[in-house]
């Protein structure tokens, strides 16, 4: 599939691949759309290729997911609606994992896992990726504002849905409160392609909310993810409708889990998924 990114590199907008201005023609019946100025390629009824169900031929008609209205207020949000216990996630084994050199974020957003790479591993090499242009800027702004420089980090607005990582190229993959936006079809397709991008011995972390089985745990937990979805569905077009947990296909690609915590009764987890020597 034709990849289309504006690459933003220490202040810099690149452009890599047919881009950027004015949108080839689509192909093969595929229809194409915008997303924060990049297009999105979806199969034929305006359904995300991959993302399963039967195609509705209103669907086409619907406006792309974007995360760019929200982009100024995420972070308050966050605060207000969640306190510290999703950074606790994000960051929960930064301390323990050998010092990776080349990182790769994705589904980034507003930057805070951003900034504590750069913090504790300043050697590194660290590509953020987002489809949101408005995200990717507060990223850069909250690099700013903790007075860390951007050298060391590579912008790509990109969906990660068409991007493919280079394979073997990173030996940590994060992608905190991001898969839970994709519908079941789409991670099957998304998730071999970041475990092909990991070296032997790569980890990959994952941040994200999840639902416990029965019990008031349970119940509380699908309470707020219902209305989250609700929300996320109506202000950004998320594709998703409830939470896929990625585990089996995470395992499927052959990595292995090493740790996981949970905490706030199981509402959030975070985990140490690690690829095996070869
Ligand atoms: C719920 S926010 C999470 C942001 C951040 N990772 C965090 O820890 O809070 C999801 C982010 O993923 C981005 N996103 C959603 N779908 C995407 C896609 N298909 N490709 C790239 N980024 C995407 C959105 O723009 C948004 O910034």
């Amino acid at each position: 599939m034709t990849s289309r990114r504006a690459v933003l590199k220490s202040g810099r907008i690149w452009c890599s691949g047919p881009c950027c201005s004015r949108g080839s023609a689509p192909k093969s019946g595929r229809t194409s759309h915008r997303i924060g100025g990049m297009s999105r390629v979806t199969g034929a009824g305006g359904r995300p290729p991959g993302s399963g169900g039967i195609a509705n031929p209103f669907s086409a008609l619907r406006p792309p997911m974007s995360f760019d209205a929200l982009a100024p207020y995420y972070r308050w949000m966050e605060m207000m609606l969640a306190g510290g216990a999703l950074h606790r996630c994000r960051t929960a084994f930064l301390d323990e994992i050998p010092r990776p050199e080349r990182i790769l974020l994705l589904g980034e957003g507003h930057g805070r896992s951003l900034v504590e790479f750069c913090r504790r591993f300043p050697a590194a090499q660290i590509t953020c990726v987002d489809a949101s242009e408005p995200m990717l800027t507060q990223a850069r702004r909250h690099l700013a504002r903790q007075h860390l420089p951007a050298h060391q980090v590579e912008f790509i607005r990109a969906d990660v849905l068409d991007w493919t990582p280079p394979p073997g190229g990173y030996d940590l993959v994060a992608t905190h409160f991001f898969l839970d936006c994709f519908r079941p079809g789409q991670l099957e397709r998304m998730t071999p392609k970041i475990a092909a991008s990991l070296q032997p011995r790569g980890i990959w972390l994952i941040a994200d909310f999840q639902a416990p089985t029965g019990g008031w745990r349970g119940l509380r937990s699908r309470l707020i993810l219902g209305l989250l979805y609700v929300f996320f569905r109506r202000v950004t077009r998320l594709p998703a409708r409830t939470l896929t947990p990625p585990d089996s296909l995470v395992a499927q690609t052959g990595l292995a889990l090493q740790r996981r915590i949970t905490i706030e009764w199981g509402l959030l987890h975070s985990d140490w998924w690690q690829k095996p020597v070869a």
